[in-house]
């Protein structure tokens, strides 16, 4: 940061912080169209976002990447444009999760005060040095928390920790197979199936994310570059479907009887293509012995990030960090989002 403009606090509580000041602009990635990110990601100097009545501007210091991201960037599956913004992105500056300190807050805001440590999943904005949302979607950062984990425990998280206890109802003895088991969602679905009383938790990823997945807590890893979990002869109450893979057929036996089948994805092609497996899991399903909830997306809980840094604070879950990027790295971050064999989290420290 170069710029020296700088404006005032917005409102900061007399005698419990010092005044912080925030400069008139900031760096930012930013996208104006759909497409690949590599074509249309490019980190700017732009003005730096004031907070309005209810709102909190938070120096962010830790980001997440997430295939959300991607979606945002590509404008993909065609049919989610109503949600992504019809023709051109709603969403221009990538980064769903952020945490940082509040630097400013709007008008009426009683939740954080300037100085704090918040972490929150945000409707974007979180690639740039400065971020804003509303007051009650950014959560005070727990002591025994690092800003780096309190950022990833946003959207992958809430998505595995929403799709096995909510979706798949997972309960204690349990056992559990988790396809796509070693990327953002994938690593957490791992961890938090031990924590919600998994006896048993197959994990299937390649070959150079078996250790990682064992690390993690995985009883048993099937490297499905060299083996079938078809092929094992074995079934689980819970599978979390994280790769989509397998036909369904497949996917129901590899279900005990009452088992559940949970979906959060599906093919990653333009028009329609994802739509027949996204609708067809809960009618195929339907008349079985087997169960599936229809296709879900998860959505922002502060109460299940505030459980998951919990979990974080009390030494139970370590979340899994793979690489951090600078801002200026972003195209290139969110290129690599887009191949879909992330290991863990990515992080960008802006
Ligand atoms: N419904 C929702 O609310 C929701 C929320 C978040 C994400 N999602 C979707 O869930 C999927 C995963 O998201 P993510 O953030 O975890 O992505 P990610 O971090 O890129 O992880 C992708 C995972 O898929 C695995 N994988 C790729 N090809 C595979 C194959 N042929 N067989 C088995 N595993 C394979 C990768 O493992 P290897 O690298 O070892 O191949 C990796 O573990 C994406 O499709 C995303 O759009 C849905």
């Amino acid at each position: 940061m170069t710029e020296s403009t700088q404006t005032p606090t917005a409102q900061s509580p007399a005698g419990e912080h010092a005044a912080t000041s925030v400069p008139a602009t900031m760096r930012s990635a930013f996208h104006e169209r759909y497409d690949a990110p590599e074509e249309v990601v490019s980190v700017r100097t732009v003005p730096t976002p004031q907070p309005a009545a209810g709102e909190v501007l938070v120096r962010v210091r830790a980001a997440s990447v997430n295939a959300l991201d991607w979606h945002y960037l590509t404008g993909l599956p065609m049919f989610a444009r109503p949600s992504l913004g019809l023709r051109r992105p709603k969403r221009q500056v990538p980064g769903a999760d952020a945490s940082g300190e509040v630097v400013a807050v709007g008008e009426g805001v009683t939740l954080h005060h300037v100085g704090d440590q918040v972490f929150g999943e945000i409707d974007g904005g979180g690639f740039a040095e400065y971020a804003l949302a509303p007051e009650d979607w950014w959560l005070p950062l727990p002591d025994g928390v690092s800003r780096e984990q309190a950022t990833t425990l946003g959207v992958a998280a809430e998505t595995a920790l929403q799709g096995l206890r909510d979706w798949g109802n997972l309960r204690d003895g349990q056992r559990v197979l988790i396809a796509g088991a070693s990327g953002g969602v994938g690593s957490f679905a791992v961890r938090l199936a031990k924590i919600l009383g998994a006896s048993h938790i197959t994990a299937v990823c390649s070959t150079r994310n078996v250790d990682a997945a064992l690390a993690g807590g995985a009883d048993r890893v099937i490297d499905y570059t060299r083996e079938d979990v078809r092929d094992l002869g074995d079934r689980f109450d819970v599978f979390f479907d994280n790769a989509g893979t397998l036909p369904l057929r497949d996917c129901r036996k590899l279900l005990v009887k009452g088992g559940t089948y949970v979906s959060i994805t599906a093919p990653k092609t333009k028009w329609v293509k994802p739509m027949p497996r996204m609708l067809s899991v809960p009618l195929y399903f339907a008349f079985t012995g087997e169960k599936a909830p229809a296709f879900k997306v998860a959505s922002r809980s502060v109460a299940d990030q505030a459980w998951l840094a919990e979990q974080v604070s009390a030494g139970r879950l370590e979340p899994l960090i793979e690489q951090r990027w600078s801002l200026e790295d972003a195209p290139e971050v969110l290129r690599r989002q887009g191949e879909f064999h992330a290991q863990g989290k990515s992080l960008i420290i802006p």
